[in-house]
């Protein structure tokens, strides 16, 4: 969660299990890739297994995104396309991302195809009247045949 799970706070999930997959807050491609990289990437090792969450639309940039992530050593790469926030919207990325699968899925490959750890997806249940369950089973059909084969689903829509 923005402005929420930091790494101070996820140190203190940690605390409270060793059985859970942390995820950072959600860290979009223009940050990482005109700012400040170790501010945004840097984190305890304690927190392990962790993954970090991009925010992007643009292939090259999660490729490039996903590879510095792994070069950090995060357990595995996460795309947000479940973020509803109307800034989030004009940069194209988070959830509008679900109306637009085959880019979704470009994205993944295009992560897939640089780096060894997994990459997971998160997305809802669907977007604004596009909520049919034929809406997100095409979404996760056409985004799983990329390669990507875990999908974190925020039940409700955006
Ligand atoms: C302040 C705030 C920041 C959030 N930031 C992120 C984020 O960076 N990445 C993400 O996947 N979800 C983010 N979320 C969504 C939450 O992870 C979670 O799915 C949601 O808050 C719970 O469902 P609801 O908001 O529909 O009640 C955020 C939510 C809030 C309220």
């Amino acid at each position: 969660m923005l402005d929420w799970t930091d790494r101070h706070c996820r140190y203190f999930h940690r605390l409270l299990t060793k059985h859970a997959l942390l995820y950072t807050e959600m860290v979009t491609t223009g940050a990482l890739l005109h700012g400040d990289v170790p501010r945004h990437l840097h984190y305890n090792d304690e927190e392990h297994p962790v993954a970090l969450q991009l925010g992007g639309s643009e292939p090259a940039d999660l490729a490039q995104c996903a590879k510095l992530g792994e070069q950090w050593g995060y357990d595995e790469i996460n795309l947000n396309c479940g973020c509803p926030s109307e800034r989030v919207q004009r940069g194209a990325f988070g959830a509008c991302l679900m109306a637009e699968p085959q880019l979704v899925a470009d994205c993944v490959k295009a992560m897939l195809d640089g780096v060894q750890v997994p990459i997971s997806v998160k997305h809802r249940i669907g977007i604004d009247q596009s909520d049919s369950y034929d809406f997100v089973r095409d979404f996760v059909g056409t985004v799983s045949a990329a390669g990507c084969s875990t999908f974190i689903v925020h039940v409700r829509n955006a």
